[in-house]
This record gives C-alpha cells, structure tokens and sequence, in this order.
C-alpha cells in the first residue's frame, strides 16, 4: 500500500491527500506541532478508550505511524487482542482536524526497537522502568518509579506500536465554507471523495 501513489484521485483531492500525509511527517519532527500529539482509541472491554500519545514517525511511503509505549499497557494488551485503532487531531492553527482508522501492531524486530530505544531520551527511559504496569493502583500519588533503574527490564516493555493506516478524514474549517474529504487505502493506491461536513 502506497500513500504517494493517489494517481486515480483528482488534482485537489490528491493534493489533500498528500497535504494530510506532508502534515503528518512535519508533526513527528516538531515538538510544537499539534498533530504530534494525537488521541489514539482502541476498543477495552467497557468500549472505546482514548488516549494522547506522541506521534513518533509517519512512514509516507508505507502509510504507517509509528507510537513508543508500554507493552504492559492496557491500551498496548487490548490493541494486541483488537488491532483496530482510531486516531483523531486537530490543528487549531490550520482549522483541520484529521481522523485517520487504522490496524495497530507492536513491532518485534529486535533491531528496529533496540535503535528506537538507543535514540530515546534517559527521562523518556524512566517511564517504562516502573515495577508495576501502567494503570496499577498505588496507596499514594507516586511516579511508580524505583530508586534505582533496571534498563534491560525498562527496555523490555518498551515497544514501537506502527499503526498501518486504512482511511483518512479531512475536515478543514473555513469561513467562506467548510470542506471535508474521505480517503481509502487500497492495494494499488488512496481513492478519495469530498463528502458533507
Ligand atoms: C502529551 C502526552 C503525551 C503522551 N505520550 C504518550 C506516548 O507517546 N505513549 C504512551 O504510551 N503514552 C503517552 N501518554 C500517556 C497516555 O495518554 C496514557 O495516559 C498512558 O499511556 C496510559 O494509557 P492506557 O491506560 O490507555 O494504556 C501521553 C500523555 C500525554 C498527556
């Protein structure tokens, strides 16, 4: 599945697709930028379950995003069990909000993984070094972490979740009117259509 190749899509639909893709890729590289910290929903037992996480890499070519998380995670269990996953931003600067769905997985390669957590930061390191899986109860308010950092132990539930996308939704807000368009992977390309706001 190729996101680039929108060649059935007509010139300004092609052009959204590739602006949405373009704004996505700028995002995981900007610290500022407002896509780069999306809500990421899954399907847990009592229903749909939202989060903020970090959007850490948008693979244009491939039609992929890439998450850092925890493997002991709630969100990271129910998404292994329902690769399902909705992903919802808004760009207050450009009045856009995207909604992308997608499949979610967790990457095993070992060397993909081992590099992504080389490059993460010792503080970023420190969120998977607790004893107790994210979400555990605590008797008091504590950050879970021990005094002392076991790295391997850390660098075992760390996990890059890539989530292959399947559709996008665009929304653009504007005064002289809004406009919305759909768009759907297929095996040779995106196929796209405006649609209602
Ligand atoms: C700004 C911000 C960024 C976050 N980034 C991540 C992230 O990249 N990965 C992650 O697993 N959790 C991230 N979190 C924490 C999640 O929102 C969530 O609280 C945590 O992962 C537990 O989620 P779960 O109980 O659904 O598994 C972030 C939270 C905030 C507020």
């Amino acid at each position: 599945m190729t996101a680039g190749h929108a060649a059935s899509l007509p010139g300004d639909l092609a052009a959204v697709l590739d602006t949405a893709w373009q704004l996505l890729e700028a995002a995981a590289g900007d610290l500022k930028a407002p896509l780069r910290t999306p809500v990421v929903i899954g399907l847990a037992d009592n229903g749909p379950d939202g989060r903020v996480m970090v959007l850490r890499e948008c693979r244009v070519a491939s039609s992929q995003l890439i998450f850092h998380t925890d493997l002991r995670s709630p969100k990271a269990k129910n998404l292994q069990r329902d690769p399902r996953v909705a992903i919802v931003g808004y760009d207050a600067t450009r009045a856009l909000q995207l909604r992308l769905h997608g499949r979610a997985h967790f990457q095993t390669d070992e060397a993909a993984v081992d590099a992504a957590w080389r490059a993460t930061s010792p503080t970023a390191r420190r969120n998977y070094a607790t004893h107790l899986p994210p979400g555990a109860r605590l008797e008091s308010a504590s950050d879970g972490q021990p005094e002392s950092i076991d790295d391997a132990a850390a660098r075992r539930s760390f996990a890059r979740m890539v989530v292959d996308i399947t559709h996008i939704d665009w929304l653009e807000l504007a005064a002289a009117g809004h406009r919305r368009a759909q768009f759907v992977a297929a095996a040779d390309g995106w196929t796209g259509s405006w649609c209602v706001p």
